[in-house]
């Protein structure tokens, strides 16, 4: 790929699709090196690309073409109505854990004058951050939790990038509920997590996955449930009374997952399926 004095953005879209095999991918880099909306990108197809812009997208072709993920490559992307700095630290907001923070953000509404919410596992933040973007600001704390001092240094710098949205939100370090301070033992009105749920050495699992995300985010155990059964049997002493766990599991999970609410003392159990109507999220209440 080439970069003569005078490239539009028109030729450097049509370069970059060529070598990625991807209009969509290329896209993305293009508008990405621009610092332009996909509008605003398309208003500027016959301007000339900087020699620095330009650089920057050939080194994002490189990497992508090296097998590194889109995501990662720009070191952003959307989850919601944010947009959050994601790189090898964390696991990628995938569009599925979307529904995850809509249920929990649905459940949180009701809850007034005062919420507590917690997200075990947050990685970079995405559903924590969106519902504490999305809540009343008057009212509201969410918790950010995980063992991983690497995801939570993503995490704070997701929760600085949204400024006064993120004033409700606290973080903390430490295996699921041990993160957290006794103060909240039995007063969290929603617990919401994307723990990770895939069982060790699972072949249907992309290498893309495997090779870039880290593992601690995927990988659960020889069933993929261990982080679950410690989040499930832990929310009754959590939760207050009448609380929420909003989990997302794997697509075979729905009813062993159901069955370990029902052991763990939670009540009216359910699992609700994603846009391609498989299982993906349990709900249960303390
Ligand atoms: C599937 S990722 C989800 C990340 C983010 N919530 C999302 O939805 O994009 C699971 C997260 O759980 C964290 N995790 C793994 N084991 C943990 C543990 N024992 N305690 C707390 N968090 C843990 C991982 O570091 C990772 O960030």
């Amino acid at each position: 790929m080439t970069h003569d004095a005078g490239t539009t953005w028109r030729e450097m879209l049509s370069e970059t699709t060529a070598m990625l095999g991807s209009e969509r991918e290329a896209r993305f880099l293009c508008e990405h090196a621009a610092g332009l909306d996909a509008t605003d990108f398309n208003l500027a197809q016959n301007e000339t690309v900087t020699q620095r812009m330009g650089l920057h997208v050939h080194e994002m072709a490189r990497r992508r073409l090296a097998g590194e993920p889109l995501q990662y490559v720009m070191g952003r992307w959307a989850f919601r109505r944010l947009d959050l700095l994601v790189d090898s630290r964390v696991l990628i907001p995938r569009p599925e854990t979307e529904l995850v923070a809509e249920i929990a953000l649905s459940y949180a509404q009701r809850v007034s004058p005062t919420r507590v919410i917690v997200d075990l596992g947050t990685g970079s933040g995405a559903i924590g951050l969106s519902l504490a973007d999305e809540l009343p600001e008057r009212g509201t704390s969410v918790w950010l939790t995980d063992d991983s001092q690497d995801a939570l240094h993503v995490a704070r710098a997701n929760v600085a990038a949204i400024g006064r949205r993120g004033a409700n939100a606290r973080i903390v370090q430490g295996s699921w509920y041990a993160a957290l301070p006794e103060s909240l033992r039995g007063s969290v009105d929603v617990i919401v997590s994307n723990p990770p749920y895939i069982a060790d050495g699972d072949p249907d699992v992309e290498d893309i996955v495997t090779r870039y995300e880290p593992h601690q985010a995927l990988f659960a155990g020889v069933d993929g449930l261990s982080s679950l059964r410690i989040i499930v049997d832990g929310a009754r002493e959590w939760l207050r009374p009448g609380g929420v766990l909003v989990c997302e599991i794997g697509h075979r999970q729905g009813s062993t997952v159901s069955e370990l609410c029902d052991r763990a003392g939670l009540t009216q159990v359910e699992v609700r399926r994603d846009l391609t109507g498989r299982d993906r999220v349990v709900v249960a209440r303390a």
